[in-house]
């Protein structure tokens, strides 16, 4: 196909006073680097990490927002060999980070790492129009708005259960132990949940009423309301020496010390969370308990400096790790075995992504994944 020049992108506001958090705006269509595919993108997702890179100022002024999109491959760097030009895929991408401006899932054509994309077998289609809000139930993907949900998720539970947690697709499960998910209902947790269950893991999870029963029908036997007073006194009864591994999705001071608190008191337990929480941060850390805090970004195999002294470091071995688990998470994601959140889809294209991001900002989701579909502009 032949590329246009330019193309419509979101680009980081980051004085945030009184304006939106992106612009839409005309930049260069960038050719990939050797290890990069470039996407003709079809359907975006939303993720708490968008806004949090521009109020934060880890975005410079101008940079491509968004981390989530789906599309075809328009054209493929001198590196890549397992994606060739119209495959259907879907990709994470770090977006609004001051060191790569050009990478950004919002946009009309997008720039991802090979290692961080999924290629689907079957044909991906539109289920949704672009206009008009709609509702998606969870299931296999075979759209492009369901794709759109998928990659960063993915990703981030490849990295954390390889590489933090210890586990392995080639490994069975211990026989009897159980894995927690804290926060099962958020995007990340309802893949948590399900990939813990494929491996072999009895798989017990934290979330509103509400979510219960969907988050049993994806594989956990037991849900806990992370409301009531004494959640961590139901967990245990149910669980506990068993509990040997967690994996804290809401990374907030208190998450992370009830998912340590809940964890076995002397069997060896693992638990990672996703916001930077470290064992430091713990009341009365127990001897057992390794904590450990997991960036999805760094699986790209460089290190990621989020300013402020926030330097996350990678190595060889987490990439080894990282990429071994995610071959077989992309085969189980094209498989159906690994099915998408519910999907709610916001109108007016790209446009929407500010709508998205709010949304995110101010806490209004709940066990649903904020998708917006390309428009021509
Ligand atoms: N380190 C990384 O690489 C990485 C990767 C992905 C995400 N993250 C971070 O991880 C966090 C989650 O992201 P996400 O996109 O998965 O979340 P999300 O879908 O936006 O999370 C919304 C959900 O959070 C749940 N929740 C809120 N407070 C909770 C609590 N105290 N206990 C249990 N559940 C609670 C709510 O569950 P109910 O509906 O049940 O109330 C809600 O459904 C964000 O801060 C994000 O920035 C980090």
């Amino acid at each position: 196909m032949s590329l246009p020049s330019t193309q419509y992108a979101c680009v980081a506001n980051v004085d945030v006073e009184g304006k939106d958090l992106s612009s839409l705006e005309q930049v260069p269509v960038v050719l990939p680097e050797a290890d990069q595919i470039l996407v003709k993108t079809e359907a975006y997702a939303a993720n708490p990490t968008d806004w949090k890179h521009i109020v934060l100022k880890w975005a410079d002024q101008g940079c491509i927002v968004g981390t989530d999109a789906s599309g075809t491959v328009a054209a493929v760097g001198s590196n890549v060999t397992n994606f060739k030009v119209g495959d259907y895929v879907s990709v994470f991408i770090h977006g609004a980070y001051w060191e790569t401006p050009q990478c950004g899932a919002f946009a009309q054509f997008c720039l991802a790492d090979q290692h961080l994309a999924i290629k689907y077998k079957k044909p991906l289609k539109h289920v949704a129009p672009a206009s008009g809000a709609e509702h998606i139930p969870g299931g296999p993907v075979d759209s492009f708005e369901s794709a759109a949900s998928m990659s960063l998720g993915v990703v981030t539970v490849s990295l954390s259960f390889s590489h933090f947690l210890k586990l392995s697709p080639d490994v069975p499960a211990p026989a009897g132990k159980i894995f927690l998910v804290w926060g099962g209902a958020t995007a990340t947790g309802i893949l948590a949940i399900q990939i813990a269950k494929l491996l072999g893991w009895r798989v017990i999870a934290t979330a509103s009423g509400k979510h219960h029963d969907s988050l049993k029908k994806l594989g956990a036997e037991a849900c806990f309301n992370y409301g009531e007073a004494n959640v961590i006194e139901q967990i245990k009864k149910y669980g506990g020496e068993d509990i040997v591994r967690a994996l804290d999705t809401v990374g907030s001071d208190t998450t992370i010390q009830q998912t340590h608190d809940a964890v076995a008191d002397s069997a060896t337990a693992l638990v990672d969370n996703l916001l930077f929480k470290k064992a430091s941060e713990v009341k009365n850390l127990k001897a057992n308990v390794t904590i450990t805090a997991s960036l999805s970004y760094v699986a790209i195999g460089l290190p990621v400096n989020l300013r402020g002294g926030l330097v996350i470091q990678t190595s060889e071995e987490l990439v080894k790790d990282f990429r071994n688990f995610m071959k077989w998470s992309v085969e189980r994601v094209s498989s159906g075995d690994i099915k998408h959140a519910p999907i709610k889809i916001l109108p007016g294209g790209l446009k929407a992504a500010n709508a998205a991001m709010n949304l995110l900002k101010e806490g209004k989701t709940s066990g649903e994944k904020l998708v917006f579909v390309a428009e021509e502009y």
